[in-house]
């Protein structure tokens, strides 16, 4: 006879603040959660360290911070949930040591990002900042000069990752001709071209928009130099990060007409919040068009936010996989009713797996699976058998040593 496991969801306390999304609550309900605390409001102090306390799962968004001395006082915390891009509002490490996957939605907004590239593309190409600009003041420049279609023109991508490449498939069909340039070897969409150098892509685009990482290379990867090898007359869009363009230069370029608009929609210092001011080199001119880092912000992306991480978090929970953790080492496996599975998260250093094996072995119990990835600092193991479940096997799981996280699965 095949036993059938299956684990009592309702005593999983899920707890979600910030406002997350419906999408995700409906998710978590419709896979058999039903205990979820939600709330609108961000949680910071005692509250959200009662919280943590009780918590199996926590769902944050960008302004509730889990830090390490909270993550040491969540002994039920099983994983973290970020209904967001970046994780710096978690100690992501010290999650990690205490054996807490950390969970995001890295590419729930890349379409979003796209889409308002395009736009400024053809807005800065049509010179519409500028003209928008002298007609809420009274002054009608009904002229063609510096107005161009996008049709047949060059945008320059540089960065041909989730939304370089969104970005080369949207333009394309517009008519427009791609070049991108790249550090690693991608697969080109459509007719795009790959350059070999930052340099041919700038010499040859009447538009160049930067979909890069922040990282030590790309730090004022576009500055005076770089302005200074564009087509006269280019636009330059970039949505990606702060630290990515020298924007002193890009005013420099704009006012002596190098460059005939820009877009800028991230920066080195972004305000943390309405009531902060806003300054930028930018500022002064009119064919610029600035925004408040809202590339990724719309409904649809918050939407797809709350399902990505949702799904992430369930998927961690009914089975073990790690896949798309932040902070994890990554097993991924489907969920499997015939067998019993016990999580077993362990400092990496010799011996524990052998500890592990021994506690299902005194006991005459069949591994009829085993699963192991490892880090150098953190081992993750997953054991499936198909005996009945025996309360001591857990208790002596925990007790060995180098033990960080136990949990079963029956
Ligand atoms: P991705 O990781 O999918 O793509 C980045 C690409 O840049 C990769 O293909 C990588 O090989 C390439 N790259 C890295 N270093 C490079 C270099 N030195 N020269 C040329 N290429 C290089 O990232 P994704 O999702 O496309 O995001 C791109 C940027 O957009 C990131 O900086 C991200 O933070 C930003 N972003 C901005 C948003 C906004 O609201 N404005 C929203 C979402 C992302």
């Amino acid at each position: 006879m095949t036993n059938t496991y299956s684990f009592d969801k309702s005593r999983i306390k899920v707890v979600l603040v910030e406002g997350i999304h419906e999408n995700a609550v409906t998710y978590f309900r419709e896979n058999g959660y039903s205990d979820i605390e939600y709330y609108r409001e961000a949680l910071s102090g005692s509250r959200l360290e009662e919280k943590l306390r009780n918590a199996h799962i926590i769902g944050i968004r960008s302004r509730t911070e889990i830090r390490s001395d909270m993550l040491r006082k969540a002994q039920r915390l099983i994983a973290v949930g970020c209904f967001s891009i970046g994780t710096n509002q978690v100690d992501v490490h010290e999650a990690k040591m205490a054996g807490i996957p950390v969970f995001n939605a890295p590419f729930s907004n890349t379409r979003s990002v796209a889409e308002l590239v395009i736009a400024e593309c053809i807005m800065l190409m049509r010179g519409i900042p500028e003209k928008n600009h002298l007609a809420r003041n009274r002054i009608w420049m009904k002229s063609a000069s510096n107005s161009v279609e996008v049709r047949g023109k060059t945008l320059g991508i540089i960065g041909y990752g989730h939304i370089g490449s969104q970005v080369s498939i949207l333009a394309e069909s517009l008519g427009m001709r791609i070049i991108y340039y790249d550090i690693e070897k991608k697969l080109t969409l459509g007719n795009a071209t790959p350059v070999s150098c930052l340099e041919e892509l700038l010499k040859y685009s009447d538009t160049v928009t930067i979909h890069v990482p922040s990282t030590d290379l790309t730090r004022n990867m576009i500055s005076g130099r770089q302005v200074a090898m564009m087509k006269k007359g280019a636009c330059l869009i970039n949505a990606s990060r702060g630290d990515v363009v020298d924007y002193k230069a890009v005013a420099e370029g704009l006012r002596t007409k190098q460059l005939s608009g820009a877009a800028a929609d991230v920066f080195p210092q972004e305000p943390a919040s309405a009531e902060e001011p806003f300054t930028s080199e930018l500022q002064e001119f009119d064919n610029v068009i600035l925004t408040p880092h809202i590339g990724g912000n719309t409904l649809e992306a918050q939407a797809n936010i709350g399902l990505e991480v949702a799904e992430k978090l369930v998927k961690y929970s009914d089975t073990g996989s790690t896949i798309g953790a932040v902070n994890f080492v990554e097993i991924s496996l489907r969920p499997n009713a015939s067998k019993q599975r016990f999580l077993h998260i362990h400092a990496n250093v010799p011996g524990v797996l052998k500890e592990i094996n021994n506690v299902f072995s005194s006991r005459n119990i069949n591994i009829a699976a085993e699963f192991l990835q490892t880090d150098p600092e953190l081992g993750y193991v997953i054991v499936e058998t198909d005996s009945e479940l025996d309360h001591s096997v857990i208790r002596d799981l925990r007790n060995i040593p180098h033990t960080i996280r136990v949990r079963v699965l029956f």
